[in-house]
């Protein structure tokens, strides 16, 4: 095997590896995926500014993430079945995250429980909840995550209903697949992918079956949502949940500032400016055009985080100078995992270090804290193209 040197090395190999179900799952945009195009195009259109002759020994990429201690200001986000990417994925991914010192985040619909995650990994995680209309389930989730010791809630607010991904509908995505023939012929390539899954008990969403009452096709995620998701949720909910759990919250999936300024004022410890990677709403700007307005609203009363569109160390750069306290990655790990399952994830990992290490020090800087939009170049209109 060529040496992997880059998150695309990665992702040339997931494609070989992983079953083109799971594979197109996380590689769509919702409908015409203009938004899911934009988030990485709209990163390579900003530019750095190169300084020279400046001292770049010491430097630093080490942060916070609301106050826990983190090696790169980089968490690994909630990503549903990620256990259909690779046997025992989350668990893997999750170990992965607390080997390199970055927060992981388990997915409500994730393959392994919350529980197996735990027992798995011995550095807390944190959880995502989607908010379900059974309050009685949100409860004794937000209780499972609790005693796992899960040291954040990642509270998902961008996707009640479902952005269609054409790609899932065609395929028949589900957990585990049925086996039509198109899929069986589709597996008879991915040897390995099958003999690590046929080993393995976790091929359901954990964290539901068992758990939830009278419900119909637990295997589909697009009936699941559409039958159990909440499309009632709103701040009042919010302030529930967020007195239930108690603990660190983070609010996913905000895209405005005026939506911004209710969160900062809400007592959240962060909020993630984030489009759900291009899945949810299409036509919706990209997260890295979108961050500067949110930080100039908030950034001052709350951590702020990106997510959606970053590929690379260069690309965590940018946002961090654009602002962002930190960034999270979804695919970029994805890949790693599918790739070479652990191991991959911690190659991401180390991959987008590099780059950012270096790419801090060929722009002057020796510690991400200074950066700033005196590092960027951005083209004429970037962030006032829309109004
Ligand atoms: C779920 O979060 C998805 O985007 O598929």
């Amino acid at each position: 095997m060529a040496a992997i040197t880059c998150i695309d090395d990665l992702k040339q190999l997931y494609r070989r590896r992983v079953p083109r179900m799971f594979y197109d799952y996380a590689e769509s945009g919702s409908y015409t995926e203009q938004t899911f195009r934009d988030n990485s195009d709209d990163f390579a259109r900003i530019r750095l500014r190169q300084k020279v002759a400046v001292d770049m020994s010491g430097r630093n990429v080490a942060s916070t993430m609301i106050g826990q201690p983190v090696a790169m200001p980089l968490a690994l986000a909630p990503v549903g079945m990620t256990g259909m990417q690779c046997a025992d994925g989350e668990i893997k991914a999750a170990r992965a995250a607390a080997k390199f010192g970055v927060p992981y985040t388990l997915s409500t619909m994730s393959i392994c429980s919350i529980e197996d995650v735990a027992a798995h990994s011995d550095k807390p995680f944190w959880f995502q909840l989607y908010v379900m209309r059974d309050e009685d389930f949100v409860d004794a989730t937000l209780e499972r995550a609790r005693r796992a010791g899960c040291s954040a809630l990642v509270l998902t607010l961008d996707l009640q209903i479902l952005g269609q991904r054409h790609k899932d509908l065609k395929n028949g995505l589900s957990a585990p697949p049925r086996l039509t023939l198109p899929v069986l012929m589709d597996l008879a390539t991915r040897w390995r992918w099958g003999s690590q899954m046929l080993r393995t008990k976790r091929r359901f969403f954990g964290n539901i079956v068992g758990h939830a009452k009278n419900v119909g096709d637990t295997a589909s995620l697009s009936s699941w949502t559409a039958e159990q998701f909440d499309p009632k949720l709103d701040w009042s909910k919010i302030a529930r949940i967020r007195d239930q759990w108690g603990g660190k919250l983070i609010l996913k999936g905000i895209l405005d500032p005026e939506d911004a300024r209710i969160a900062a004022d809400f007592g959240a410890d962060a909020i993630i400016v984030s489009n759900h990677g291009g899945r949810q709403l299409d036509g919706a700007l990209s997260s890295i055009r979108m961050l500067p307005q949110i930080v100039e609203a908030v950034g001052d009363q709350i951590e702020v985080h990106m997510d959606s569109g970053i590929r690379s160390g260069q690309d965590v750069l940018k946002a961090l100078a654009l602002g962002a306290h930190a960034a999270h990655i979804g695919r970029a790990y994805i890949y790693g995992l599918g790739a070479m399952g652990e191991e991959g994830v911690s190659a991401a990992l180390d991959i987008i270090r590099k780059e950012l290490d270096v790419t801090m020090a060929l722009c002057g800087e020796r510690d991400i804290a200074a950066l700033g939009r005196h590092n960027l170049q951005l083209p004429t209109g970037f962030l006032t193209e829309y109004a």
